[in-house]
């Protein structure tokens, strides 16, 4: 076990999405670093520490309540990773009202809800609050608009948050990935780092106490954002 991961030893974990991809990645990491991970997902096998619930409805966010009330203390860390991404074209004239809805309860609405019904469950002083945002949450690209906003949203939800825990002591972090293997990302991109790699970094980030984390080429992004926001933009346009 290395320094870094040390730092999580006994402590309790909820990561939202973890039955595949980078949230069941970020599940063994934290249990091989002596965490104990509870997690969630429609298609979850249930278990004491798994949850078959879907964070769009209020049942699912109840389940998952009542699986955080029975662990044997407050939460240290929340991870918001369970996301959907559909790729949603307004130019095409087709009816997509309903899949826009579920991207949004998906991605931004079950957050920002799990984080209120959450809160008075976490560590304070000495919790962290987490959220996966993107690239696409600074600029988007031209075939899931959608998602983009629901990033969007997510991160200015996050930044608001930040001010208003700290004086709990309760971390706000914003996790942003590079492009990842996952089935969200299947048959597109290329470079694409595993979902393991992304987990130890968001560890590593963790244990360093960063309220950023923000994972290999998606620096370069956001350089890019930054200093040459035209050229990313003209990137983007084209993903
Ligand atoms: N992959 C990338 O390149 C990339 C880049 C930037 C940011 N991200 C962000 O990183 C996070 C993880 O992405 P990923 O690529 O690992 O996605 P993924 O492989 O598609 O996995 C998504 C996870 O979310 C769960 N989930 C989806 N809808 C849910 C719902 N309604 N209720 C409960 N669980 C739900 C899924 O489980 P079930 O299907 O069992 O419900 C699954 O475990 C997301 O927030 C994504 O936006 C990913």
């Amino acid at each position: 076990m290395t320094k870094e991961a040390q730092n999580f030893t006994g402590m309790r974990v909820l990561v939202t999405g973890g039955t595949q991809g980078i949230g069941q990645a970020l599940v063994s990491a934290f249990a091989e670093a002596g965490a104990h991970v509870l997690t969630c997902g429609r298609s979850a096998p249930p278990s004491p520490l798994t949850v078959a619930a879907d964070i769009a409805t209020e049942e699912g966010r109840d389940a998952l309540l009542a699986a955080v009330l029975h662990l044997d203390g407050p939460l240290d860390i929340i991870i918001h990773n369970a996301a959907i991404q559909q790729p949603l074209n307004y130019a095409s004239g087709t009816a997509i009202g309903d899949a826009a809805d579920k991207e949004i309860a998906v991605n931004l609405v079950a957050p920002i809800r799990l984080t209120e019904l959450l809160l008075p469950h976490m560590r304070h002083p000495g919790g962290a609050v987490c959220f996966l945002t993107s690239v696409l949450a600074y600029r988007p690209k031209t075939s899931a608009p959608v998602y983009c906003a629901s990033k969007a949203g997510l991160r200015s939800f996050a930044l608001a948050l930040r001010h208003q825990l700290a004086p709990q002591g309760i971390r706000v972090v914003e996790i942003v990935p590079p492009l990842v293997g996952t089935a969200m990302t299947g048959g597109r991109g290329r470079g694409k780092i595993s979902p393991e790699k992304a987990a130890r970094a968001v560890l590593a980030g963790l244990a360093r106490g960063e309220p950023q984390i923000v994972i290999g080429k998606a620096r370069t992004a956001l350089l890019l954002d930054r200093w040459a926001p035209r050229l990313l933009a003209r990137l983007m346009a084209n993903q």
